[in-house]
């Protein structure tokens, strides 16, 4: 068995990846150790930026993104009792979308599996082999059967944990990484937004963050011990919580509801570079992970499919290898951005337990900063719609 472009995972990055090649006329398979049901009801994070949605609509798959998802033109951030707007559009004209990755997923499955694209889901001992020829190969069981696939290039979207990174001798592999002493408890709820827009919200009793899914279910979440357990937290204390560091002096109250999913995942800052090995490419988690403060990993995987594709075509169509050779090095240029942007975002909404008085006074002081001067509000917004100039 052949193929061109043989994709590891079938996350946002390897879907997406299949689907701009199938669009131009390059053939790929991807490979996927859960189910479709699995990857398609994962709860993950929900933001959209201006170019992600750009380009899901520009290759037709925007279309339930564009009916279903919020389009927001700005977020607030609270802090010492108040609630402050950053204008997403009016400071850069860009805006965002709410929309929650596992939809983007199903979207994008629907899409390949219309066009007749080759998903195997439910595959195991995947290895990768001859990364370094020009014919590498993956083999991997499918049910209990031993399977191998030759092609050309070998694309690694399989998150943080998969196979395809580990592929890269770790003598030319150099990790650099940050985890973060606290986690986020997310929970889905039944109810009414509590804000028109999202609300970061800055307390001397930690972060927290109000999201939205839907008119009647609601995402939020709130700074936890990440080796704290769900089961600790009843609904009347997580309310009491979210009440305590979001709700402003004038009466703005967060929405209580029923409660139906509740988890706690941990923070960290992480990128290997180099993202590339012989035939073999890295995209998203892979390479890449930031914590969920500034929005921005399914952005980033999006983002390293783009040069991607771009580069695989110049090969195809061109005869030509500087893309494939330089996108280690085009894709870093715009990870290492968002790495610092999500970092210091974090590190300016959440209760540092290192922090000094005076470090917690800092906090206030930037956070007033970026929500009363247009230049550091812009600088915010710009990063956040996915703007910046790198
Ligand atoms: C979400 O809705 O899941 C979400 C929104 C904004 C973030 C992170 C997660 O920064």
């Amino acid at each position: 068995m052949r193929t061109q472009v043989g994709i590891i995972g079938a996350g946002p990055a390897g879907l997406l990846l299949s689907h701009l090649l199938h669009l131009r006329g390059i053939e790929s398979v991807v490979f996927e150790t859960r189910s479709r049901e699995q990857i398609e009801s994962t709860i993950r994070a929900g933001v959209l930026e201006q170019g992600t949605m750009d380009l899901l609509v520009e290759s037709g798959v925007g279309a339930r993104m564009q009916a279903e998802g919020a389009l927001h033109h700005g977020f607030e951030l609270a802090f010492e009792g108040k609630h402050r707007r950053i204008d997403l559009t009016g400071l850069t004209g860009h805006s965002i979308t709410v929309y929650a990755q596992h939809e983007v997923i199903k979207d994008l499955v629907a899409a390949r599996v219309a066009a007749g694209g080759e998903l195997r889901f439910n595959v195991s001992d995947t290895s990768l082999h001859d990364l370094d020829t020009a014919t590498p190969s993956i083999r991997y069981r499918h049910n209990g059967e031993p399977c191998e696939l030759q092609c050309d290039f070998v694309i690694g979207c399989d998150g943080s944990q998969g196979v395809s990174r580990a592929a890269i001798p770790q003598a030319l592999r150099q990790d650099y990484e940050r985890v973060y002493p606290f986690g986020w408890f997310g929970i889905l709820c039944e109810g009414k937004p509590s804000s028109d827009e999202l609300i970061y919200a800055r307390h001397e009793r930690g972060f927290a963050l109000v999201s939205t899914r839907s008119a009647n279910v609601q995402r939020m979440y709130f700074q936890c011990d990440p080796k704290d357990s769900v089961d600790n937290w009843s609904d009347d204390r997580i309310w009491a919580e979210l009440h305590a560091r979001v709700d402003s002096d004038d009466g703005r109250k967060v929405v209580d509801g029923k409660i139906f999913q509740k988890n706690i995942v941990g923070m960290r800052s992480f990128v290997s570079t180099t993202m590339q090995y012989g035939r073999l490419f890295l995209a998203g988690d892979a390479a890449h992970i930031v914590p969920p403060t500034g929005a921005k990993g399914m952005n980033l995987a999006v983002a390293d499919v783009r040069v991607l594709t771009d580069a695989l075509r110049a090969y195809y169509d061109e005869d030509r290898n500087d893309l494939l050779a330089s996108y280690s090095e085009t894709a870093l240029k715009r990870i290492w951005r968002a790495e610092h942007f999500s970092y210091w975002m974090t590190r300016m909404m959440h209760r540092l337990d290192d922090a000094s008085p005076f470090e917690q006074r800092l906090q206030v002081a930037e956070l007033e900063y970026v929500t009363t001067s247009r230049v550091a509000a812009t600088a915010m917004a710009e990063n956040y719609v996915g703007v910046a100039p790198v």
